[in-house]
């Protein structure tokens, strides 16, 4: 998605050469045409054209944001504006030129790159995730701007962080797949499970090396109890780093080892407080975590360890206890 901005066609005065791009938005398709390129003078007919789009209100003029410096400079609105206004109207403009490139690169990629399965499958097999990693960067980055805190914080870790190999980004990149793969399209919610799926367990970084170290088989009853500690103390970290986060993110933090029946840690809430991607954290981080050995010590492929979820094996260590809005659709997260 790219940001636009509408103009009135006075407002160009007498200039009939710009160096911005004119777009057509059209309302009842909700699709922005381009109409004039940058620098491509504008004739009579074009002018008349977009004269008689302006007075039947059949379409709107429209600038890309990232062009509204530009705009205004040539307009010669630019002074009218303080240097700490101009300056702060120029870096969104810098973000917004990095979200367009950012998109444009995706799409372009999209119309030649394997399909996601394929990606999927290769790194199980080769035990190399960074390809899917990167792919969720991609699409991350792709996220619009300015719509919510949680949304550009989303985008922002996404871009810093998501381009390595490892335990925390594999939940990120797997929970984000699979929520779509569940048909969760919305940003909002998209953003809200990845904030939480960087998020969740920055406590255990406050849990003792011995507990994250044994076989959590092994593990007594009261260190397991330490254990899920690390759930309030991530929310507490959060609470007083002072980043901001939707209270729906916040939630799938504090729930992202709760089971639907009551049974999950440490609250022990039950369905009706959990969301859909709460759950999905939890799944997903649980086979992810038990495929790397964390949980029986012992590692095994991905895929093995989601169809012992499938077939409710008995598997010391192994959750199969999932809710109808997960159960059905747990194999799936092999065919992304
Ligand atoms: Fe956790």
């Amino acid at each position: 998605m790219i940001a636009y901005f509408y103009i009135k066609l006075k407002s160009l005065k007498d200039i009939r050469t710009f160096p911005f791009t004119l777009y057509v938005y059209k309302e009842k398709e909700n699709l922005y045409t381009e109409y004039l390129k940058a620098n491509t003078p504008l004739t009579q007919d074009s002018y008349n054209l977009l004269k008689y789009i302006e007075d039947n209100k059949t379409g709107k003029i429209a600038i890309k944001l990232s062009q509204r410096m530009t705009y205004l400079a040539t307009v010669g609105e630019l002074s009218e504006y303080t240097p700490q206004e101009a300056n702060q109207i120029r870096e969104k403009i810098n973000i917004l030129k990095e979200h367009e490139k950012a998109v444009e690169t995706n799409q372009k990629e999209a119309r030649t790159r394997l399909p996601l399965r394929s990606v999927l499958t290769k790194a199980i097999d080769q035990d190399d995730f960074l390809p899917i990693i990167l792919r969720a960067q991609k699409e991350i980055s792709t996220f619009p701007v300015n719509l919510s805190h949680t949304i550009s914080l989303a985008r922002h870790f996404a871009m810093t962080h998501l381009d390595k190999d490892n335990l925390t980004n594999r939940i990120v990149a797997l929970s984000f797949f699979f929520a779509k793969k569940l048909g969760i399209e919305d940003y909002k919610k998209q953003a809200d499970l990845i904030c939480a799926s960087f998020l969740a367990n920055i406590g255990l970084t406050s849990i003792s090396p011995n507990i994250m170290h044994e076989s959590f088989e092994e593990v007594t009853s009261d260190q397991r109890e330490q254990y899920y500690k690390h759930v309030k103390v991530s929310r507490m970290l959060i609470e007083k780093s002072g980043v901001q986060l939707s209270e729906e993110c916040k939630a799938i933090i504090d729930h992202h080892h709760e089971k639907h029946d009551g049974s999950g840690m440490p609250g022990q809430i039950s369905q009706a407080g959990l969301s859909l991607e709460s759950e999905i954290l939890e799944f997903i981080s649980h086979i992810l975590e038990f495929s790397t050995g964390l949980i029986n010590g012992e590692k095994s492929p991905l895929s093995s360890v989601v169809y012992m979820v499938d077939a409710q094996a008995g598997v010391g260590g192994l959750n199969t206890n999932y809710s109808d809005k997960i159960k059905p659709h747990i194999t799936s997260v092999l065919s992304l």
